[in-house]
């Protein structure tokens, strides 16, 4: 389908993101400087790209209609999982961004521990996260919602896509993600 091969592929996108939090944090560890600028665009990419435009799609096209078709599995598995952890994977976000904040202003090793902490936290959530919905979230909607069903969310996907595209979302957002791999992962 469309929409869940969109989504899959935007998923391999945000591990790789994942991967350059984990690179980060590491470097951290060794006893690399906190690079300010650079965590602002990971969170930058978190929110706009893997949560507005991502989790858009999930939240307003794909999982409304599992849970209005699907029954008590597709409630129990997007309302009280799926979302739970995109809220969550905000939490963490908002966490770091605190965390941040703080030590531009007081450089403490309490402070540099939270935003490890807050980071790997969300770096690890969304791995998990990714993997459900990759496994078992997309295959259950692929296996029961009816193909009528489905080409309208496909449909919803592309224009999604399309408006996002007009904006220049998804090539900002790769290039950015490009340049901080370069940067952390190789
Ligand atoms: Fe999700
Ligand atoms: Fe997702």
């Amino acid at each position: 389908m469309y929409s869940t091969e969109c989504l899959i592929f935007e998923h391999d996108n945000i591990v790789r993101m994942l991967n350059v939090i984990r690179h980060a944090c590491c470097g951290i560890l060794e006893g690399a400087e906190i690079n300010d600028a650079d965590f602002r665009n990971m969170i930058d990419f978190v929110r706009n790209y893997a949560d507005k435009h991502h989790h858009g799609k999930e939240e307003k096209i794909l999982f409304p209609e599992m849970v209005s078709k699907l029954g008590p599995v597709a409630e129990t598995l997007i309302t009280h999982g799926m979302l739970v952890e995109h809220d969550l994977g905000r939490s963490h976000i908002l966490g770091l961004e605190t965390a941040l904040n703080e030590y531009k202003e007081n450089k403490t090793t309490e402070h540099k521990l939270d935003i490890l902490t807050e980071a790997m936290a969300y770096a690890h959530l969304l791995q998990i996260h990714i993997e459900k919905e990759n496994s078992v979230v997309f295959t259950f909607a692929e296996r029961q919602l009816g193909e009528d069903v489905f080409s309208e969310i496909d449909k919803r996907c592309k224009d999604f896509e399309k408006a996002a595209e007009e904006a220049g979302t998804q090539k900002h957002y790769l290039d950015m993600l490009s340049r901080l791999e370069a940067k952390y992962t190789v």
